[in-house]
C-alpha cells in the first residue's frame, strides 16, 4: 500500500520522521537512558572496531566511523564486504566485529560476519529484519525498526541504521568515559529533534523538485562533501545512479585539487552538501573552483551557509537548522529527494530499478 504516493520510495521517505521516532522510543528510556537488546555490551572491553557492509548500509558504517572515533574515541575501520571477506584481514584482540544489513541476508556481509566467528572478541549487528541470518549469527543483534521497506533504493532504512549507530556510540563513549553528562544530555535532545526537523526538511521538496529537472538534464553529476558529510554525499550520488540512470560520482571535497576537478566544465552540475558546521569554509572554498570553473553548483545547507556562501550558485536547497551531530541523518532528506525526483522527472522505474534486487542473496 503506497498510501496515496506514487512510488514506495516516496511513501517510505515522506515515513521517515514517524519511523524514525519510533526507532528512537524502541531505544531510549524517557530519562534519556540508551538501552540496549540483551546480552548487551561491555565497550570498556574492546579497543578497535572492524564495520563490514555493502551499498547504503556500508555508507551508513563510514557516517559511523566519524562518530565513533570522534566521540567514544574508538578506531574505527569499514570494508565493502565483497573485498572484507576475500583479504583475510587479521583481526586483533580486542575487536568488535559489527555488520550493518537492512536485509540481513546480503551474501557477502554474511560471510564477512562468517569469516569473523572465533576471531573477533563480539559479532554485532544492526539489521532491519530480526528474523535474518546475519542476526541469528550475532551475539548481539541491534534491530532498526524501519518496517518493511519495499522500495529497491534504500531510503528509510539508511536513516534508522545512523540513528541506532549514533545511539551505539553514545552508549560507547558513556561506558569509555568520553563524553561529559552535558555532552550525552546535548546529543540525546538532539536525537529527539530529529522528527520534526526531518519533516521541515520534507517540506522543501518544492526546491528539491525544481532542482531535480534541472539535474535529469545532465550526464554526468558530482557529489561534494567534507568530514561526515562525505559518507552522504556518497549515499546521495548511489541513490541518483541507481533509479536515475545518470551517472553520479562522490568526492570528499578536499580530493577535487586531486583529479575530478579535471572534469568540472558547464555542463555538469556538482551537489554540495554543507550544513555550516566547522568544516564549511573549507567546503565552500573547493565549491569556489568548481564555480571558478563554470561547474553548476546546487548548494544544500541551511539558512546560514546559504545566506553566506549561496551568491551566484545554480541551485539552493536550503535545510532546517540542526545541531551538527544529527546533520549526516538530517542531509540524507535531500539526498534521497534530489534522486527521486530526477527520476521521476526522467520517468524511469523508481520502485524496480532495472538490473536492481532488492536482497542481494548472492555474490
Ligand atoms: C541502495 C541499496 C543497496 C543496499 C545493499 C545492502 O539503495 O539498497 O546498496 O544497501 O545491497 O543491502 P542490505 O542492507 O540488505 O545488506
Amino acid at each position: 500500500d503506497k498510501a496515496g504516493h506514487k512510488h514506495f520510495m516516496a511513501k517510505e521517505i515522506a515515513e521517515q520522521p514517524v519511523v524514525l521516532a519510533n526507532t528512537l522510543a524502541n531505544y531510549l528510556t524517557a530519562n534519556g537512558e540508551i538501552t540496549l537488546p540483551d546480552p548487551g555490551i561491555d565497550f570498556t572491553a574492546i579497543d578497535r572496531l572492524t564495520m563490514v557492509a555493502c551499498g547504503t548500509a556500508y555508507y551508513a558504517c563510514l557516517t559511523a566511523k566519524y562518530w565513533f572515533e570522534q566521540i567514544a574515541r574508538l578506531p574505527v575501520e569499514v570494508d565493502v564486504a565483497s573485498e572484507f571477506r576475500y583479504r583475510e584481514p587479521p583481526i586483533p584482540a580486542r575487536t568488535l566485529a559489527l555488520f550493518v544489513s537492512q536485509s540481513g541476508e546480503t551474501a557477502d556481509t554474511l560471510a564477512a560476519l562468517r569469516y569473523c566467528e572465533g576471531k573477533a572478541d563480539k559479532i554485532m549487528s544492526v539489521i532491519n529484519v530480526p528474523e535474518s541470518s546475519i542476526a541469528r549469527e550475532s551475539d548481539l543483534a541491534l534491530p532498526i525498526f524501519a518496517g518493511v521497506e519495499v522500495g529497491v533504493a534504500s531510503t528509510k532504512a539508511f536513516t534508522c541504521q545512523l540513528t541506532v549507530l549514533l545511539m551505539l556510540v553514545l552508549k560507547a563513549a558513556k561506558a569509555r568515559g568520553t563524553i561529559t553528562d552535558t555532552q550525552m544530555a546535548d546529543h540525546i535532545s538532539a536525537l529527539r529533534s530529529l522528527p520534526a526537523l526531518m519533516n521541515l526538511g520534507i517540506e522543501q521538496g518544492e526546491a528539491m523538485q525544481s532542482t531535480a529537472r534541472k539535474l535529469a538534464e545532465a550526464r554526468d553529476i558530482l557529489f561534494l562533501g567534507r568530514g561526515v558529510m562525505y559518507p552522504l554525499a556518497l549515499e546521495g550520488a548511489l541513490k541518483l545512479k541507481e533509479i536515475s540512470y545518470i551517472h553520479a560520482e562522490a568526492y570528499a571535497s578536499g580530493e577535487l585539487k586531486h583529479g575530478p576537478i579535471a572534469l568540472i566544465d558547464k555542463s555538469v552540475p556538482v551537489v554540495v552538501m554543507a550544513p555550516r558546521d566547522t568544516l564549511f569554509d573549507k567546503t565552500i572554498s573547493n565549491m569556489q573552483e568548481v564555480m571558478a570553473r563554470k561547474g553548476k553548483v546546487a548548494l544544500i545547507s541551511n539558512a546560514a551557509g546559504i545566506e553566506e556562501a549561496g551568491d551566484g550558485t545554480w541551485a539552493q536547497i536550503k535545510m532546517p537548522d540542526c545541531p551538527d551531530i544529527v546533520a549526516p541523518i538530517l542531509y540524507a532528506i535531500p539526498a534521497q529527494l534530489l534522486a527521486y525526483h530526477t527520476a521521476v522527472a526522467k520517468g524511469t522505474d523508481v520502485d524496480q530499478p532495472r538490473n536492481l534486487a532488492k536482497s542481494v542473496t548472492v555474490e
